[in-house]
């Protein structure tokens, strides 16, 4: 085993429900980024749940307050769920990697990307959301979250909006919120955010359908 990076399962207590998980990964070493982050940020909202949203990792917000998607991102995130008819309470929101990625420029922490150690390396806590939300579709925001879901390189345009297949779990990947704060022009990011909502839309019909079956 690599001793860099010898994973979080060790610190993943067994058959445990979501605020037990909660308190246990303050104590993760699982991979280096521990270090440099604030506070782990695990996910957000009841369990069970039909709909669990995974995006990247913290962002600076999110590590400074302990939850997910509470920054520009959230915010992105909240109107593309309102659009989509779908109430931000009744879904669990979470993260691929659970520590803040960032490097230091002058007095500004300036998000990372999480490397595939990382994701790998965090995918146990994922694993154990996955069994104490029990969800019904799993929907991945951007493609960080879809290589950590689905275990492999995920396109995002040409995969978005259906259901994909996971070991038997239902999963729909779109865009990051995030894709929509970095569009320049205002039409566009309108545009962006009602994709999203179409997305979400769809994930939510699938999650019902699942139900009903
Ligand atoms: N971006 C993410 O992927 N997750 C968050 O919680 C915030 C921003
Ligand atoms: Fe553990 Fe994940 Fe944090 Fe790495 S990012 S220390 S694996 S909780």
């Amino acid at each position: 085993m690599d001793i860099e990076r010898p994973g979080a399962e060790q610190w993943v207590p067994s058959d445990a429900d979501v605020d037990r998980l909660r308190d246990a990964v303050q104590g993760c070493r699982g991979c280096e980024l521990w270090r440099g982050a604030t506070q782990a940020v695990f996910g957000d909202g009841d369990a069970p749940a039909r709909l669990m949203l995974v995006g990247e990792q913290p962002g600076d917000k999110e590590d400074l307050a302990g939850e997910p998607f509470v920054g520009p991102a959230g915010r992105i995130l909240s109107q593309a769920l309102e659009q989509a008819g779908v109430s931000r309470e009744s879904v669990y929101v979470t993260n691929a990697v659970k520590h803040f990625r960032f490097e230091m420029r002058g007095k500004r922490r300036i998000h990372q990307r999480p490397d595939a150690g990382n994701i790998q390396a965090c995918r146990p806590w994922l694993e154990a959301e996955f069994a104490a939300v029990q969800p019904a579709v799993v929907v991945c925001l951007g493609a960080t979250a879809g290589r950590a879901v689905l275990g492999r390189v995920v396109k995002v345009g040409a995969e978005r909006g259906r259901p994909l297949d996971s070991s038997g779990r239902i999963v729909v990947v779109t865009i990051h919120p995030s894709a929509v704060l970095r569009l320049r022009d205002s039409g566009q990011r309108s545009e962006a955010v009602a994709g999203l909502a179409a997305d979400l839309r769809v994930a939510a019909k699938l999650a019902r359908d699942v139900d009903t079956a």
